[in-house]
């Protein structure tokens, strides 16, 4: 099975990749490296063994969409491309509406001339909104919060119409929490650029000693220990939901939405804590204020991924941090 990777050079795509590869998938990428490079390419090669046709194609360009479907056999498109920043997006909401719609508009439409009938979505947790209760369950209402969420909301919007218009189409659309971690070869993993605005990369930061402390948003919360809590889930994991998906989707009918998460919330400080006995490194941290547009505390409902998919995540929040670190250190000592 030929499987279109967009957006496959990035954190998620690459560790997909890997996965795809080694289930016997045939990969094509189609990225623009905007916020990745051609080494994660050649890293999954390495990781791999195996060869991975790859196409420097913005998604925004029809034409070189066109050509990517036009010169292969697409069975499936694992759809990852997209800018992601939170912040950046309410900064910048046309360059985000503008990028991720309209890719994806580019990409779907491609499908359509091509017949391509499955379809992968990188959703996101952030379409549950601020008002649901936690664990998150998929038939809750849908709300965003900022631009980012609403392309997300919007995409699986287009998604579920396009569905409506074609029946014999399979869609999942795939709402991660958050995920964290690297491969275990340590070739592969989140590189953080600038100041990280996420928890994770923040705190590789910190042990690489780019930045001097970790600031806590909020220390005085309604959970246990006072600090935010999520759901982290490893990005192994994470690849394994969408091969999972892939092999299902034949029994999906239109499109429909999973939960990939561990169902087990974590708070900040756990997260430090788990860090530095993982890596048995010290970060310091000061608690600050909340950060504005955060959520106290959610985590997923995992049963349906579960029960209609056979996802089961397998890594232990050590594991996520020390292969989170295993990542970054390799990159400082290169
Ligand atoms: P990433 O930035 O590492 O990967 C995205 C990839 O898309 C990059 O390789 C980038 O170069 C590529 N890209 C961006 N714009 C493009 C364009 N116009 N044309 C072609 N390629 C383009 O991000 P990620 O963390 O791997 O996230 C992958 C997807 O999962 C995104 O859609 C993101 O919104 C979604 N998601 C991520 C998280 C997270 O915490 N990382 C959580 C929920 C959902
Ligand atoms: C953020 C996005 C979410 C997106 C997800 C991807 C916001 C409001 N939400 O989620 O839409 O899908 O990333 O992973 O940006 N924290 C600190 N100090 C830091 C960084 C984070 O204390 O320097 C805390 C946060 O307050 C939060 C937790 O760590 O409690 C996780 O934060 P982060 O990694 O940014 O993810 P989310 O905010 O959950």
């Amino acid at each position: 099975m030929n499987i279109l990777v967009t957006g496959g050079a990035g954190f998620i795509g690459s560790h997909t990749c890997v996965e795809l590869l080694q289930n016997g998938y045939e990969v094509i990428i189609l990225d623009n490296y905007y916020n990745s490079s051609p080494d994660a390419v050649k890293a999954i090669e390495k990781i791999t063994g195996k060869s991975v046709k790859t196409y420097e194609t913005d998604m925004l360009d029809k034409d070189g969409v066109e050509q990517v479907f036009a010169e292969n056999n697409i069975d499936a498109v694992i759809h990852f491309a997209g800018l992601k920043a939170v912040g950046e997006s309410v900064q910048k909401p046309m360059f985000y509406y503008h990028t991720n719609l309209e890719g994806t508009i580019n990409i779907i439409e491609a499908m359509e001339r091509h017949q391509v009938k499955k379809f992968v979505f990188s959703s996101s947790a952030t379409v549950y909104g601020m008002n649901n209760p936690s664990p998150y369950v998929e038939g809750m209402p849908l709300s965003a919060t900022n631009p980012y969420g609403w392309t997300k909301l919007m995409i699986e919007q287009m998604l579920c119409d396009a569905c409506v218009a074609h029946p014999d189409w399979h869609v999942a659309l795939l709402r991660y929490f958050n995920p964290i971690g690297a491969h275990a070869s340590g070739l592969i993993g989140e590189k953080p650029n600038g100041i990280p605005n996420n928890l994770m990369p923040y705190i590789t930061m910190v042990a690489a000693g780019k930045l001097d402390h970790l600031n806590i948003f909020g220390g005085d919360y309604d959970t246990p220990d006072g600090t935010g809590v999520r759901d982290y889930i490893h990005v192994c994991d994470l690849a394994v939901g969408h091969i999972k998906a892939l092999d299902k989707l034949d029994q999906i009918q239109g499109a429909r939405a999973f939960n990939l998460g561990t169902g087990v919330g974590y708070s900040v400080l756990d997260i430090v804590h788990a860090f530095e006995k993982a890596n048995n490194l010290k970060i310091p941290y000061e608690i600050t204020d909340r950060r504005p547009g955060d959520l106290p505390s959610y985590f997923a409902d995992t049963t349906r991924a579960y029960q209609e998919l056979g996802f089961k995540t397998q890594h232990s929040l050590e594991d996520m941090c020390r292969s989170s670190w295993n990542f970054v250190k390799h990159l400082y000592q290169q």
